[in-house]
């Protein structure tokens, strides 16, 4: 009897023992479960508060981290935004190191670049910059598809079409991931709008969903393996995004076979346990009040021990993949130059050539005239949390200029210099702190330097001259003698945007004062045989047909990131020549696409929304594209819409002229294993080297299912061409690729009959067409 009291209590103390050296590793995560306790558990799927603001966090200005459970061996990993480069503090106190990080160009810009190796690299270096900082997971890329063009977040976007999305964001996480370093993509799903959105309710039929808003994070999901994703703020037909069982479950892990870990957008949670059940592993950036709702939901049984403990292994096997758990001797010496180098040529190539009368450009160096506020204030990148470093660093247009051999016109740029300091002064006290935190100070109204007294004067919208004095040595110009002494006038034109808000039609317009300041100097210019070149610092469209003609060239310079005055000097000299091409069609007004009618496009410059929170849903009459949305257009956005109904466009998707000419030659389309290959070859017929974004549109047969006139089903990017070269250009095509959602039936179908594969320049100019046969409908269950 002794004895057998003895063994018991030698088993006993073992495995007291045991359990105390139990530290997790790559294989014992069921047995590091087993042995957690529910607070342990319920502390690992909340995270521990932002960094913003936390002067303990171990990493300033990130976004997060989840909590250490030393007695496992499990420590905490570490996130940073994200998409644009890595989001942290740049200077610490007692601290000599810079921090700072490479502030890349803004979705939407990059993806005009249609460039999956660029969107590799881009991805690689952001990575690397992330691991060598000592963090785990990189916020991003974000991919919600462009269904509105005032949209607040469309500059974190990549386009109106799923494919180029879908693309542009695999090859990101692919890059990013190379250096064994987890991303984050967001924000899925539906998430196509700002205002109230934490609250609206995305309503869209399951066809569009499926082909549309899904369909870029299905191929960014199957071609990049993400190890997390991350939910929305929105709600999608009535269900949170982050409590959606049906997104996070079914669809995600179900049918798209992904596994990894799903964790709330900042305070996107709402009810804890519901998220939970429904497969979001992390609540974030997390409170103590939702530990105690998952806790107080585990003891009533609204929350299954089940469900926890799914989640809780699927957070382990992300933990002991990342370099906070393998113990990674990070750097901290991150070799910004060059990544500097890569940014500024992506950027350049990703600048979109929408008018190049008479060959203006490329443009020899000489002395300019740069005018428009925004020449000497750029917006170099989305800024706000999902900026980087603030947006303080980056080469203004002036440098870039000066660098690239031009002069610019002193006594214009003295004019915009005291100018824009006395206006922002002004506009400083005239708003509230939230406008600046937002980015949501007002630009200054555009001015015409040289033009009547030297008083500060205001004609309506437009300042006409300042009352300031010039600073000796610089001669004041009218703007007739501005004319006569420059080469040529260039006027950058920019709007900003960011998270939180969204545009407002009128910001879709341009203003009084920028319409006066083209009219005269086209006037001055023009009379003195000078051309004038437009740039857009625009992160989405904006209203071009009224003033297009009275310009010479039009450059969409976008928001290229932290080189900016340098990607741009390389545009417009050509020593980089810019092969962008639209990522979304730039319509005539706003009020021609379908989805116009339904967003909130009067909202715009409303903070009232982010300092009031809404007045619960409960029991009160919801406000239409306030409360919820009504995708009321279906498929029809963006060229789906334009080619089909013909309605006409200011620039199509995928329009952008070049500094030389290409030819399509010997197009073909075969079958392949599981679909079709087609080819063509493209042949630079101009005189200076460029490279060409190849664009394969396929018509769907008439009968079945309702198509749009053609869809874009594949693209690639030569390299450079020299004169004469030429490359030809393979893409593959699956059956699978060719299905629509036949909503009645519940699947994906692949119809039979008679496809056309054509060659374009833009979703609007057809090059080749060639045909092919499907002799069965393909189901897919
Ligand atoms: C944004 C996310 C971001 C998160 C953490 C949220 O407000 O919607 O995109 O990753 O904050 O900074």
């Amino acid at each position: 009897m002794k004895r057998l009291l003895t063994a018991t209590l030698l088993a006993a103390m073992l495995i007291n023992l045991h359990a105390q050296d139990l530290k997790l590793t790559r294989e014992n995560i069921p047995e590091i479960v087993s042995a957690m306790t529910p607070e342990e558990k319920v502390n690992l799927v909340v995270g521990c508060g932002a960094g913003w603001g936390n002067p303990d966090a171990k990493f300033l200005g990130t976004a997060g981290w989840t909590k250490a459970i030393p007695r496992l061996g499990i420590p905490s990993i570490y996130f940073a935004d994200g998409p644009q480069g890595v989001n942290m503090t740049q200077t610490r106190e007692y601290d000599v190191i810079d921090y700072s990080c490479t502030f890349f160009l803004s979705g939407s810009t990059f993806a005009t670049s249609w460039d999956v190796d660029a969107a590799q690299a881009i991805g690689q270096a952001i990575g690397y910059e992330l691991k060598e900082r000592g963090l785990d997971v990189i916020l991003g890329p974000g991919m919600n598809l462009h269904r509105n063009i005032l949209c607040g977040r469309n500059q974190e976007y990549y386009s109106e079409d799923p494919l180029l999305s879908g693309k542009l964001a695999a090859a990101w996480i692919r890059g990013a991931q190379s250096n064994g370093i987890a991303t984050s993509l967001k924000h899925f799903a539906v998430n196509n709008q700002e205002t109230n959105r934490k609250e609206n309710d995305s309503r869209v039929g399951m066809r569009a969903l499926r082909e549309l808003y899904l369909k870029g994070f299905e191929i960014a999901v199957k071609e990049g393996r993400p190890w997390t994703v991350m939910g929305a703020y929105n709600y999608v037909n009535g269900v949170h995004a982050c409590e959606n069982k049906w997104l996070l479950t079914d669809v995600l892990r179900g049918e798209w076979g992904w596994q990894g870990v799903v964790m709330s957008d900042w305070d996107g949670v709402v009810r804890q346990a519901d998220a939970v059940s429904a497969g979001c592993e992390l609540i974030e950036p997390g409170t103590d009040a939702d530990r105690e709702a998952l806790l107080a939901a585990l003891k009533e049984g609204s929350l299954s021990t089940e469900a926890l403990d799914r989640n809780v292994r699927n957070i382990l096997e992300l933990v002991v993949k990342c370099p906070s758990f393998k113990g990674y001797e990070y750097s901290n010496d991150i070799d910004r130059k060059k990544h500097q180098k890569l940014l500024r040529r992506v950027a350049a190539e990703s600048m979109v050539l929408l008018k190049n009368e008479g060959d203006v450009l490329p443009l020899k160096p000489g002395s300019v005239g740069l005018y428009g506020v925004s020449s000497y204030d750029l917006i170099p990148a989305n800024m706000g949390v999902n900026g980087v470093n603030n947006g303080v660093y980056h080469v203004s247009l002036v440098q870039g200029l000066r660098e690239a051999g031009f002069t610019v016109c002193p006594s214009v740029l003295r004019d915009y210099t005291n100018y824009i300091v006395s206006e922002k002064e002004k506009i400083a006290s005239a708003y509230p702190a939230i406008y600046k935190q937002f980015f949501r100070y007002p630009r200054p109204e555009e001015l015409i330097p040289g033009t009547g007294e030297a008083k500060a004067e205001s004609v309506g919208a437009l300042t006409v001259d300042l009352g300031l004095k010039q600073s000796s040595g610089t001669p004041r110009l009218s703007l007739k003698e501005q004319a006569e002494t420059n080469e040529a006038a260039i006027i950058t034109l920019a709007r900003g945007t960011g998270e939180a808000f969204d545009r407002a039609a009128s910001e879709f317009e341009l203003t009084v004062s920028e319409k006066m300041l083209i009219d005269s100097l086209s006037n001055a210019y023009h009379s003195c045989e000078k051309p004038v070149i437009v740039l857009l610092n625009v992160p989405a469209p904006i209203e071009t047909v009224s003033w297009r003609e009275k310009v010479d060239a039009i450059l969409l310079v976008g928001q290229p990131g932290e080189r900016a005055g340098e990607s741009i000097a390389d545009a417009l000299t050509g020593a980089v020549a810019p092969s962008g091409r639209l990522a979304d069609t730039w319509p005539i007004h706003y009020g021609d696409a379908p989805s116009d009618k339904n967003f909130p496009s009067e909202v715009g410059q409303d903070l009232k929304s982010l300092i009031t929170p809404r007045a619960s849903r409960e029991g009160r009459e919801l406000v239409r594209n306030i409360d919820y949305t009504d995708y009321e257009e279906g498929i029809y956005v963006g060229y789906r819409y334009f080619t089909t109904s013909l309605t006409e466009a200011a620039y199509p998707f995928g329009y952008g002229l070049s500094y030389t000419f290409f030819n399509y030659e010997k197009a073909s389309v075969e079958a392949s294993a599981d679909g079709f290959v087609a080819r063509v070859s493209v042949r630079n017929t101009g005189s200076r080297p460029g490279r060409e974004v190849v664009q394969l549109y396929v018509s769907a047969p008439k009968g079945g299912l309702d198509k749009p006139a053609r869809e874009l089903k594949g693209f690639a990017k030569t390299r450079e061409l020299a004169p004469g070269e030429s490359e030809t250009v393979e893409i593959p095509v699956s059956l699978y690729d060719l299905a629509s959602w036949n909503e009645r039936k519940g699947r994906w179908e692949t119809a039979r009959g008679t496809y056309h594969f054509c060659f374009g320049t833009s979703a609007e100019e057809m090059l080749t067409d060639c045909s092919v046969k499907i002799k069965k409908t393909i189901n897919y269950e």
